[in-house]
């Protein structure tokens, strides 16, 4: 045997990470370390809504180093006071923590706003001198994440500003990370143009592209349940289960976002990243790791095997809210909505059967369905299994009875639900279907985080499990792109009215199948 070195002992080996900020390591306090985060675009809805609550629910839960620091970039005529103004409203409008002043107090200090055009160079030199400034004065030893939170077309302007400025490259020992919200294009083509983009500044580890529903609690917990059980997953394949369905249903419609919506559609917006991510989490196999590599290299597989039906036009299915009335009130159609072009053919509601081609599910349809302006807000995944090969009971006893099922209640309600058949208390044998329920609510005293503290954590934590990659994208969008340029070659999408369950035409598309979508 041969004697290690003390030196070997006591010092760091290469690579070495400190077990409490080791991200891998699921049982610490995940703290992040010193850092800084820029937001651009930080005016933005998105930024008010999510973004700066979720920054001041992780310094309420003492999950920020100390000397954290905001930086917001944007064209407005602000002075770090305003700025910090309109982040106080923002927190105490949306975030989920209770508002402490001490919490603020500290949080605040750090805030910095730097007023600037994309494409003005002082603005971006007033941005490097202040993050200069905060490494000095909060010791944010030069680690900082560049949320872009801005459309797309802004981002070539703003990575090359952040390389031209020397802020893309890291001084040594520390890190320089870009966060990059969705759309990820609007489609292969288009994101291959984003991707070269982004490249051209910053290196695969450095990007963190953001799919929200990955924050869920409920979605990180497909792979618990699947993989931290023993009783699911020999009857997770195509010997047991009938189909899947996928439902992401919003009663909201597009509010104030037709410039966004407009042209990009119910399925660019939802089924290319957050429907074929619960796909994939749904259907992968089991990683060998939780790390980002290894998820990722299931979730690709599943990606690569997804088969899209011969004849699109039986098995996919787009619709467009019309008005309707509401609690006595008429409620606008989508061609009705401000800014919406009287003959725009955007789809607000899309449903598509996909297989997926490997030996676990060949021949199970994957049926995903999402739309705005439907009967509520739900989103679930419903695994739905095939009816027992024999049965001993009269056809009469089983009349009510319907398949089993296992339902990831992502949300609300999070939890799941398995259906199942049991007797009818009585003197007949009569079986009908019923539920056991697992809710959060009821299971945990642990309220579960928002999806966007999660993911601004992992970012200053560096831990990519959570991201989607760029290979991901591209596969999800070789899945989509056929079926957007059928649906552009035929005609106008399907009506429906709003409060419904979407057009009748996707019931259809089911019943061709002998099967039925789910009323959750
Ligand atoms: C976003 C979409 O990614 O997700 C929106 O762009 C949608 O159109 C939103 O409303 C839904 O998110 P959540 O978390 O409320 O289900």
């Amino acid at each position: 045997m041969t004697a290690t070195p003390l030196r070997e002992l006591t010092a760091p080996a290469a690579g070495w990470r400190n077990p409490l900020r080791d991200p891998r390591d699921r049982r610490l306090p995940h703290i992040a370390g010193p850092s800084g985060l820029v937001v651009f675009g930080v005016t933005g809805d998105l930024s008010r809504k999510k973004l700066m609550p979720a920054v001041y629910d992780l310094a309420h839960r003492g999950l920020l180093p100390p000397g954290f620091s905001l930086v917001g970039f944007a064209r407005r005529d602000w002075a770090d006071q305003d700025f910090a103004q309109v982040v106080h409203d923002a927190v105490e409008e949306h975030s989920r923590t209770p508002f402490r002043e001490e919490v603020w107090q500290q949080l605040s200090e750090g805030m910095r706003f730097i007023p600037g055009d994309f494409d003005d160079d002082t603005a971006f030199t007033r941005l490097r001198d202040t993050v200069e400034d905060l490494d000095r004065a909060r010791g944010t030893s030069g680690n900082y994440a560049f949320y872009l939170s801005v459309p797309p077309r802004f981002f070539p302007k703003v990575v090359q500003q952040l390389k031209k400025h020397g802020l893309a490259d890291a001084p040594a020992g520390s890190w320089r990370r870009a966060v990059i919200e969705k759309p990820f294009g609007r489609d292969l083509a288009s994101a291959r143009e984003l991707n070269a983009i982004v490249h051209e500044v910053f290196v695969p580890d450095q990007v963190f592209r953001i799919d929200h529903y990955l924050g869920k609690e409920t979605v990180q917990n497909i792979l618990a349940l699947r993989f931290a059980n023993q009783m699911f997953e020999p009857i997770w394949n195509r010997s047991y289960v009938d189909h899947v369905q996928i439902t992401m249903a919003e009663d909201i419609g597009i509010g104030g976002r037709a410039g966004y919506y407009d042209g990009i559609g119910a399925a660019r917006d939802v089924i290319q990243n957050h429907l074929l991510q619960l796909l994939a989490l749904t259907a992968m196999e089991e990683p060998i790791a939780f790390d980002a590599e290894s998820l990722l290299t299931e979730k690709l597989k599943v990606l690569k095997s997804v088969e899209l039906p011969e004849d699109l036009g039986r098995h996919t299915v787009r619709g467009q809210y019309g008005p309707a009335w509401q609690g006595g009130a008429e409620v606008r159609g989508y061609l009705e909505e401000d800014g919406i072009d009287a003959g725009s053919t955007t789809d607000t509601y899309a449903a598509i059967k996909l297989g997926i081609d490997n030996r676990r599910w060949a021949g199970v349809p994957f049926y995903l369905r999402t739309g705005k302006r439907l009967g509520r807000r739900v989103t679930e995944i419903a695994v739905v299994f095939q009816r027992a090969p024999h049965s001993p009971f009269d056809t009469t006893a089983t009349e009510e009875l319907g398949q089993n099922a296992i339902v990831v209640r992502v949300q609300p309600d999070e939890g799941m639900t398995v259906r199942f058949g049991s007797k009818v208390p009585g003197t007949s044998m009569e079986i009908r279907d019923v539920t056991m329920d697992f809710a959060y609510g009821e299971s945990f005293t642990e309220s579960s985080p928002e999806a966007y503290e999660r993911l601004i954590l992992d970012v200053l934590l560096g831990d990519a499990n959570l991201f989607p990659r760029h290979q991901e994208v591209e596969e999800s969008w070789k899945i989509l792109d056929p079926i957007e340029g059928y649906w552009a070659a035929h005609g106008r999408p399907a009506t429906y009215a709003s409060g419904s369950w979407g057009p009748k035409e996707a019931d259809e598309m089911l019943a061709r199948d002998g099967r039925s979508w789910r009323r959750p």
